[in-house]
């Protein structure tokens, strides 16, 4: 009775990995359990080719789908084969696909975090079941033993960046001891890229007697979440007093844009626009003149993660955390460097 239970517990999970795969056009977990002994040790035949699990938060932004094309592509380059789940930005989904890779015995999980905490019951199954677990973009709240290895982007770094250059800016306009009424539009509460860029940009911003925050929302990191909640700035007390906007990505910053024109002012003048990420298209609105400052996110690291994988099944050393390279672009180099964005 007992195995009977555990059975349909096991085929429960695997079908529902099914639908989940399925439902968000991810490509399915394989279809029949690798027989490899727990701790993937797929890649000790030769012929076998290492499979990774990768639960990715979604596919909210141009960032994310970069990301995803790029494990996917860097996987394929590299002879790895990948398990891709899209979790519709719901950890819940995360936990369940974490769960399926498990079952499946795969050689390494990835995650990508939605937000960082919740992780522990998870993290210590894939622990008990030998499997190395990397974590890549945001990063989790709890015991580093849990994981092998994070990588990813400094969010703290880039929120301070964001202050700083808006301070530098300011003060080359001759605005620097100018009432100066922020706006933020905070990306998924509780993620690393919302906590960091918020606490990095609040850090500078009280560095500032005359900068206030006076509107922050989440906006989720979607277009149509920050245009909905630019809209409420627009009507709320604050409207005719902001002259910042700080998105906490691009595309909040794009949604925003249109919101700010209806309202008769004008992106980029009446209000300055700091962005994250540093997408083909929000560079469009760089040249344009409507944002002021990217704080570039790195998404194209698809290359490490399969290379850290590797060296986790082979046994080697690994480092156990890794920063991408990003830098800070404005209008004076929009023009140049949009050609070489590569998302
Ligand atoms: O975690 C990275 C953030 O997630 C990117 O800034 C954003 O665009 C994405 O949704």
């Amino acid at each position: 009775m007992k195995k009977f239970h555990k059975s349909l517990a096991l085929m429960l999970v695997l079908m529902m990995a099914f639908a989940l795969a399925a439902c968000n056009g991810g490509k399915a977990p394989t279809a029949e359990p690798e027989t490899s002994p727990a701790g993937g040790t797929n890649t000790a035949d030769p012929e076998k080719k290492m499979i990774v699990g990768f639960v990715q938060v979604g596919a909210e932004s141009a960032w994310r789908n970069a990301n995803t094309k790029s494990m996917q592509a860097e996987a394929e380059a590299a002879g790895i084969t990948l398990n891709f789940v899209d979790a519709q930005q719901k950890q819940e989904n995360q936990i369940f696909a974490v769960r399926a890779f498990i079952e499946q015995k795969v050689d390494v999980i990835v995650i990508a975090p939605t937000i960082e905490t919740g992780w522990e019951t998870v993290l210590q199954e894939a622990k008990d079941a030998g499997i190395p677990v990397v974590i890549a973009d945001r990063k989790v709240d709890c015991d580093p033993d849990l994981y092998d290895v994070w990588i990813g982007a400094n969010f703290m770094a880039e929120g301070r960046n964001a202050g700083k250059w808006l301070a530098k800016y300011l003060a080359a306009q001759g605005r620097g001891g100018q009432e100066i009424n922020i706006a933020i539009l905070q990306g998924t509460v509780d993620s690393s890229a919302q906590v960091g860029r918020s606490d990095g940009f609040a850090e500078i911003a009280a560095r500032h007697d005359n900068w206030r925050i006076v509107e922050d929302q989440t906006g989720d990191f979607t277009r149509i979440q920050g245009a909905e909640v630019m809209e409420s700035f627009m009507q709320g007390a604050n409207a005719d007093k902001i002259n910042v906007l700080i998105a906490q990505n691009d595309e909040m910053a794009i949604g925003a844009i249109s919101v700010i024109e209806n309202a008769g002012k004008v992106p980029g003048k009446d209000i300055i626009i700091v962005t994250f990420d540093g997408s083909k298209e929000a560079f469009g609105w760089m040249v344009g003149g409507q944002i002021n400052c990217i704080v570039e996110c790195n998404p194209v690291f698809g290359d490490q993660v399969m290379d850290i994988c590797k060296k986790l099944v082979a046994g080697e050393k690994v480092a156990k955390e890794v920063y991408v390279i990003e830098g800070i672009y404005d209008e004076k180099d929009a023009a140049a460097e949009i050609e070489n964005r590569p998302f």
